[in-house]
């Protein structure tokens, strides 16, 4: 038995008909079921939320392995980043050793670390350490699969170049030093999550790290450009009244808090250091950004 989190995520769904087109059993924690669409027929089902401070009762029963991909990039009304992406991460993986659970799969990202310039990657390199921790100390093996930015058809970061590419202001609202990332499709990630899961363990007290990171580097001056090339602009512009276009620009100028922190990883580092070096090794020729948007 596979416990799976995130299963209604980008990268969650692919990860999930993978593992069903192969046979495994999966049981998934999730915050809204209906998002599952009919693949929740298929799978066992437990309400769960990343702030919850107990597992539902026997969501460990039988499992072998735990893929744990649920980690926003952003603050929610119900948590800051930090709870969502470390607390809620330490109390899976101690639970899991606890059961018994083989192998930890946890998903942080490319250039996690404390000192990282962002909060989401801070919270991630601290999410990374305390879920080794836990395998050290209860026996269980543990590999971290870190991506860099994540794109899917609709992905967040799509939709703001196409958005983006509508109004005449500078594409890219953050702070700080312009980071440099490698894309990878949430396809690739997904065949990687499946062939870390399939494949032998890492010693219990040496987990494995896995770079997942796309075949091009991008500054993010080049990023929001190039995903507007394959995002294509609208045929059509529409004339707006003065008032709504200065309105959607401070919008755009002034994002929710939530979605500062994610924007904020585009400044950061997430290009890693072996290109696609680690994807290979699992198996996987990663696409581009053509590629990555086309499914
Ligand atoms: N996106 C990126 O560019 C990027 C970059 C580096 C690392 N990563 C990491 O890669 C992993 C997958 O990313 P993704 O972009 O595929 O994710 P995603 O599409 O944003 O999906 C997030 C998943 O987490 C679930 N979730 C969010 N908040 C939750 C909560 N409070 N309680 C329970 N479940 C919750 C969501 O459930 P709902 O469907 O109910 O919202 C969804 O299933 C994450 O760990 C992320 O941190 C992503």
């Amino acid at each position: 038995m596979i416990l799976l989190t995130g299963a209604t995520g980008a990268t969650g769904r692919r990860v999930l008909d993978r593992l069903l087109l192969r046979g495994h059993r999966v049981r998934c924690l999730v915050r809204n079921p209906a998002r599952l669409g009919t693949r929740r027929v298929d799978v066992q089902l437990a309400l769960w939320n990343l702030t919850d401070t107990r597992l539902p009762g026997g969501a460990l029963r039988g499992v072998e392995t735990v893929i744990h991909l649920a980690g926003p990039l952003g603050d929610q009304p119900i948590g800051h980043l930090e709870e969502l992406n470390v607390t809620a991460s330490w109390r899976l993986a101690d639970a899991a050793a606890a059961a018994g659970v083989g192998h930890f799969v946890h998903v942080s990202a490319l250039g996690a670390g404390e000192a990282a310039g962002c909060r989401f990657l801070r919270a991630k390199g601290t999410g990374e350490r305390v879920v080794r921790g836990a395998g050290t100390t209860g026996g269980m093996a543990v590999s971290v699969v870190a991506p860099s930015l994540v794109l899917a058809r609709g992905q967040r970061w799509a939709s703001w170049a196409q958005a983006l590419s509508l109004l005449p202001i500078a594409p890219v609202p953050v702070r700080g030093t312009p980071g440099r990332s490698r894309p990878v499709a949430a396809r690739d990630l997904a065949d990687a999550l499946l062939a870390v899961t399939e494949g032998a363990r890492p010693p219990v007290e040496t987990p494995a790290r896995h770079e997942i990171a796309g075949p091009q580097e991008y500054g993010v001056r080049e990023l929001l450009p190039a995903l507007q090339e394959v995002v294509g602009r609208p045929r059509r512009t529409v004339s707006l009244p003065v008032p709504v276009l200065r309105a959607a620009v401070a919008a755009l100028e002034r994002p929710g808090a939530a979605d500062r922190e994610a924007l904020a990883v585009l400044g950061c580092d997430t290009a890693g250091r072996h290109g696609t070096r680690d994807l290979e090794a699992l198996g996987i020729h990663p696409g581009g950004l053509v590629e990555s948007l086309a499914g």
